[in-house]
């Protein structure tokens, strides 16, 4: 049996990100940065660590600034070649690796996820495709997570959908699916229902901001009809690929930040900033004077006038 990679990736980032006003007013939320690289290039570098090399931005009018980030900065690169500055230079320049392109696509109005993706329909065409959403940042520790649903995909040959358990208070942000394990990671979903009331959802498995679909959801999501708040959700439209299709559920190893939220956001700054080659070691040092060894002394700090 032929191998079916996936090599293009969509990436939705025309929502208004609301939760981040008024950094989102001017900027999209995608670029903000976790310690020294957007949001979007994260979701990018996971894309292309999984054998992507098609990225394929679903954007909106405010949202210039990201294809910005991917094109060449001719001046900058000019600047950096003059000082000698190498590594900077590098840096620069592999925003795109070679062998990688970048295409966008407008989405004229925001009616929702499912709406978002379907504009991305004449690019993708009749492949399998992933879909990321930058806003959900994965650490995925020893193997980036799309590469994890990659393997799956390219096994199973079927939708694979990324999950984690949720505390069943948060059933009503996410998609909620029902599920039957295959293995400890995998599991064929039987259902699958839209921001559910902790008490009406049937499990607290939720979809995170990771998908490998079959490019039959096209078609469904243009029969998919406004569902909850009025948009076109991505969710719905995967309910009825699964009246047709088998649709995977995998519980990817890693952990996951929600940059869409203010909380979510400062967590990942820590973590990555805990890791990061050059400012760990003065970050935890800085920590450990303003906190104490123990952490014992950590409070909020008095409100800025
Ligand atoms: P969110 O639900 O996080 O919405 O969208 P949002 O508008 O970005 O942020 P808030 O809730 O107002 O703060 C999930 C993903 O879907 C994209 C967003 O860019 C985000 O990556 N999206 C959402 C679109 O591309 N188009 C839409 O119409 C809606």
């Amino acid at each position: 049996m032929s191998k079916i990679q996936i090599k293009k990736a969509v990436f939705p980032v025309a929502g208004l990100g609301t939760r981040f006003l008024p950094a989102t007013k001017a900027n999209p939320k995608e670029m903000l940065p976790v310690v020294d690289k957007p949001l979007i290039q994260y979701a990018a570098e996971e894309a292309i660590a999984a054998g992507v090399d098609e990225l394929i931005f679903v954007t909106s009018s405010s949202k210039r600034a990201i294809e910005d980030h991917f094109d060449k900065n001719f001046e900058m690169e000019t600047e950096l070649e003059r000082k000698g500055k190498k590594e900077l230079l590098e840096l620069v320049r592999n925003v795109v690796p070679k062998g990688v392109s970048c295409v966008y696509v407008r989405q004229p109005e925001a009616l929702g996820l499912g709406h978002a993706v379907l504009c991305a329909k004449p690019v993708v065409g009749n492949e399998p495709f992933a879909v990321i959403l930058a806003d959900d940042l994965i650490d995925g520790f020893d193997q980036p997570c799309m590469k994890q649903m990659a393997e799956a995909f390219e096994y199973n040959r079927c939708s694979v959908l990324g999950v984690e358990q949720v505390p069943r208070e948060y059933t009503e942000k996410y998609g909620i699916v029902s599920s039957d394990p295959i293995t400890e990671r995998l599991h064929r979903i039987s259902s699958i229902v839209e921001k559910p009331k902790p008490d009406d959802a049937p499990t607290t498995l939720a979809v995170v901001g990771r998908y490998i679909l079959t490019p039959r959801i096209f078609e469904l999501l243009e029969l998919t009809p406004r569902g909850a708040g009025g948009e076109i959700q991505l969710t719905d439209g995967i309910a009825a690929l699964l009246k047709e299709e088998q649709v995977l559920a995998y519980q990817f190893k890693g952990k996951r930040y929600d940059c869409g939220s203010k909380l979510g956001y400062l967590k990942a700054s820590i973590d990555f900033a805990l890791k990061h080659e050059e400012l760990a070691e003065d970050f935890v040092s800085y920590l450990r004077k303003r906190f104490g060894e123990d952490g014992g002394k950590i409070e909020k700090m008095p409100k800025r006038a």
